[in-house]
């Protein structure tokens, strides 16, 4: 099971007619290539399984610590890049929308192909007609961090500002100058600035100008990934207050992307928190604020010192795990504060501490994954696999883990080992429009 919204009441209740884009159940895997040949050796899982609803008019904050996947969602929901599968839906009416999940939630092989392939023809933003298509790309607009980048710093702002209302022929000659100087305006630049190039303006000038160029051919939606993270905290600010007189202005929905919690919290309707590729909270942003369920979002809050409700009982100790190879069950165990012995302990998580001992693993010949609960790990002598079973059955092991252990058995020069198997943690309701992806809350049975 992935971590998406059940097609259930709780989804139904989240999608009305006001909804402007449905996301479900998306990955986007990057191939890791290795070798002279460039073989394939893996899989970066940027976003694993991802389900949610944008509704019209509204800011939905996506957060998360650097490569959780925040960017490669954005970029797959403005259609910069194809999803590896699931896909992102524009435009579906309330039955539509219910038709949809009402057969994503059966079995593969109980689905009706033929329905799915008919909303996905007419809504799904990379199967749907080129006409179509091209409505989405001008109502989806994206704003990225590095407005620098982001700007040919070979064009005068009139061409970068100008760019789209010629590409979609919406204007030339003097008509184009002067909606340049109207997008200009209302960012808070100027007619004084069409024949000047980026690098002759301050960084919040630089993202105003993205901003203008996002507007031009005034679109409902639009991605801003970080788009004041380069920014002074003054000129943050202004540029924060700049998007939310926009947003009344033309009634715009946006998808804020960033890793500042007290950012986010200005800005965002309901929040979403990602976790290596993955929902771990989505809920209304007072409720994710007052009261956040999932341990992952209740340690980024405490550790964010701008929120003023740091709590140094809650820490998030280590990394991210790497994203080729996440753990198993709850993605967060390898990190969570309060960890139980169903959250997904597996083999990984031996090597993982025999590792934090490195000369327990010296010796080891090979680890064999029979499942990701299931394996053995082969040594040369028993007295190396007898020293490894004795620390993994030891205080140096965490009790969860230990308690989650069916089998650790040493049979000649190697160790054997069972944990209980558990699936991947998909998100539950726990209040109204307030999901969480933690066996805490799952099912409604609070251990
Ligand atoms: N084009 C790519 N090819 C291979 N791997 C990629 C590519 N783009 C992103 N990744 C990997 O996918 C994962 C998610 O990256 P992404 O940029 O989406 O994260 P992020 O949450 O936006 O991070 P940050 O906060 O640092 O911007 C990371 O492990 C990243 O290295
Ligand atoms: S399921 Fe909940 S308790 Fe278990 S590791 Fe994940 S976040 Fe922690
Ligand atoms: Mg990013």
């Amino acid at each position: 099971m992935s971590a998406t919204l059940e097609p259930d009441a709780t989804l139904r209740a989240t999608t009305g007619p006001d909804h402007l884009v449905n996301v479900r159940d998306l990955t986007k895997y990057f191939p890791i290539r290795e070798g002279v040949l460039q073989r394939v050796t893996g899989h970066v899982k940027a976003v694993d399984g991802v389900s949610f609803d944008i509704h019209r008019g509204e800011t939905v904050g996506l957060v998360g610590e650097s490569g959780c996947g925040k960017t490669t969602l954005g970029r797959c929901i403005a259609g910069l890049m194809s999803p590896t599968s699931g896909g992102v839906y524009f435009g579906m009416d309330h039955d539509s929308v219910d038709r949809l999940d009402a057969q994503l939630g059966l079995p593969f092989d109980k689905r009706n192909e033929g329905e799915i392939a008919a909303i996905d023809h007419r809504h799904r933003i990379d199967m749907m007609p080129h006409a179509a298509w091209r409505t989405y790309r001008r109502n989806c607009q994206v704003v990225f961090q590095d407005a620098f980048s982001s700007l040919n710093p070979r064009q005068l702002v009139i061409d970068i500002v100008g760019r789209p209302l010629r590409i979609h022929k919406e204007a030339s000659g003097t008509a184009l100058i002067e909606r340049v100087v109207e997008l200009l305006e209302n960012v808070g630049l100027g007619r004084q600035h069409l024949y000047r190039y980026p690098h002759q303006f301050s960084g919040g000038q630089r993202q105003r100008i993205s901003i203008a160029r996002a507007l031009a051919l005034d679109p409902e939606f639009i991605v801003l990934d970080e788009p004041t993270s380069a920014l002074d905290v003054s000129v943050q600010a202004q540029i924060l207050n700049l998007l939310h007189e926009l947003q009344q202005q033309y009634r715009l929905t946006y998808l804020f992307i960033s890793h500042d919690l007290g950012v986010v919290q200005h800005m965002s309707d309901r929040i979403i928190v990602m976790y290596l590729g993955r929902i771990s909270e989505i809920g209304r942003s007072d409720e994710i604020f007052e009261a956040p369920r999932h341990p992952y979002t209740q340690a980024l809050l405490a550790a964010n010192p701008a929120l003023e409700v740091t709590d140094e009982t809650i820490r998030l100790p280590g990394s991210v795990p790497d994203p080729s190879d996440p753990p198993q069950g709850c993605r967060f165990h390898t990190r969570c504060p309060v960890v139980i012995e169903r959250c997904g302990w597996g083999v990984s998580d031996a090597l993982r501490i025999l590792e934090t001992r490195g000369h327990l693993l010296d010796n080891l010949k090979a680890a064999n994954k029979h499942t990701p609960f299931d394996g053995d790990l082969a040594f040369d002598t028993a007295e190396e696999a007898e020293a490894v079973a004795a620390e993994l059955g030891s205080d140096a092991t965490p009790e969860p883990m230990r308690r989650a252990c069916e089998l650790l058995e040493v049979r000649a020069t190697s160790v054997h080992l069972r944990y209980t198997p558990v699936d991947d943690m998909s998100v539950s309701g726990v209040g109204t429009e307030h999901q969480t992806a933690c066996i805490l809350y799952n099912g409604g049975h609070k251990d």
